[in-house]
């Protein structure tokens, strides 16, 4: 992370701050590691726990409509029906203790709420649409592409652009970040990192709100969503500065790493969370040795599921394949490319493939929302002439 300040701060922490007219500002410290992790002081307007009402919840939690799977899948995460509100319109398609994956794809801003995820970090890939991430300690304006790494407590509203929005969406039960080897012992971002600091997008401070009434943040922990009533509107920041804030990067800026032979998946790596890795496969010139194979060997996932999300592009490894789809690999069993992918790689020279992916290190669950768009045929997608005959068409 990189330190960040904006707006007006005293000169001392935890020191009396007061506005021109004389009224107290209230600090908050804003973290979620206890006192030892990452963190920001704040600066209110207003006292930020003026709950005037605590409403109804709804249960958002996902369902197992398998708990223990091998099976490869393949979801159409495009074929989730557009839906007005963010939040409510989410879609988990797989889950476990450590995060959740799926896709929402709003129509509408959120104008009339604020939310909060009480207890996971959040990571928004933005695979259609833009607009403009407004938190309580600044604005990030996203477009297609961008990653938006949103800390757990932060008060947010995303304001789209237009009704045509469709956002890869995960929840980390752990403070998801950039990875610890391309970091040195300050956090700053090394040489052979494949992005540096330049990219990050980071938030910018709008002028404080100063409002009483009724303010509605929509909270999430433990997978409720809490109705909580504020009197006063929680963008009152006049400024703050720390480490921890939310902030984006976007895919298109990630440098890839190429090399003369097959090189693996943590060249790709992005960002990390407890018991997960995040990877961004971006477009880049193939492995250069005269006889290289450039799609990758058939491989186990040791200690790992993989979830590839599909953005744009020929992926080279995968047979009709196409944009929203995600495929998943279980541990356990070897996988690899279909039939013909690696013949077809040799002697290419770069790919367009982008794509991103999510490897939990611990077995997923699968939700009835997923097996209601999965291609139930894909696990057999690896077979070739006779073997094909005499297959179920549908699988569990
Ligand atoms: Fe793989």
């Amino acid at each position: 992370m990189i330190y960040h300040k904006l707006g007006k701060i005293p000169a001392k922490r935890h020191t009396v701050f007061m506005s021109d007219n004389d009224q107290y500002y209230y600090e908050q410290l804003f973290g979620t590691e206890g006192f030892h992790g990452v963190s920001s002081l704040l600066y209110h307007i207003s006292r930020p726990t003026q709950i005037k009402s605590v409403g109804k919840a709804i249960d958002l939690s996902p369902k197992a409509a398998i708990e223990k799977n091998i099976t490869p899948r393949l979801v159409k995460g495009f074929h989730v029906p557009p839906q007005d509100d963010f939040i409510e319109g989410r879609t988990v398609f797989f889950f476990n203790d450590d995060l959740t994956i799926g896709v929402s794809a709003p129509k509408k801003s959120m104008t009339d709420y604020f939310y909060k995820n009480g207890n996971a970090d959040e990571m928004l890939f933005i695979h259609e649409g833009s607009g403009t991430l407004k938190t309580f300690v600044g604005d990030i304006d996203f477009e297609y592409g961008d990653y938006l790494i949103i800390p757990r407590g932060t008060i947010y509203q995303l304001h789209f652009n237009d009704e045509n929005n469709r956002l890869l969406v995960v929840e980390s039960f752990s403070p998801i970040k950039t990875p610890e080897r391309y970091r040195n012992n300050v956090g700053q971002l090394l040489e052979h990192s494949p992005f540096c600091e330049r990219d990050i997008k980071l938030p910018v401070l709008a002028d404080p709100i100063d409002e009483k009434g009724d303010f509605l943040i929509k909270v999430k922990k433990d997978n409720m969503l809490h109705d909580i009533t504020y009197a006063t509107h929680p963008f009152d920041v006049v400024g703050w500065d720390g480490y921890f804030y939310p902030y984006g990067f976007s895919i298109h800026d990630f440098e890839p790493i190429t090399g003369r032979i097959h090189l693996p998946p943590p060249i790709h790596q992005t960002f990390e969370g407890h018991n997960f890795v995040v990877c961004s496969f971006v477009p880049r010139l193939y492995d250069y040795h005269p006889k290289s194979v450039p799609a990758p060997y058939n491989h186990s996932n040791i200690d790992s599921e993989e979830v590839l999300y599909y953005v744009d592009g020929d992926f080279m490894s995968r047979n009709h394949i196409e944009k929203g789809f995600f495929t998943l690999h279980p541990g356990g069993i070897p996988h690899g490319p279909h039939p013909g992918a690696m013949e077809r790689s040799i002697g290419k020279e770069k790919t367009e493939e982008l794509a991103v992916m999510i490897d939990p290190f611990r077995p997923l669950k699968i939700t009835q929302e997923a097996l209601d768009l999965q291609d139930s045929s894909y696990v057999y997608s690896w077979l070739e002439g006779d073997d094909l005959k005499g297959i179920p068409p549908q699988i569990e």
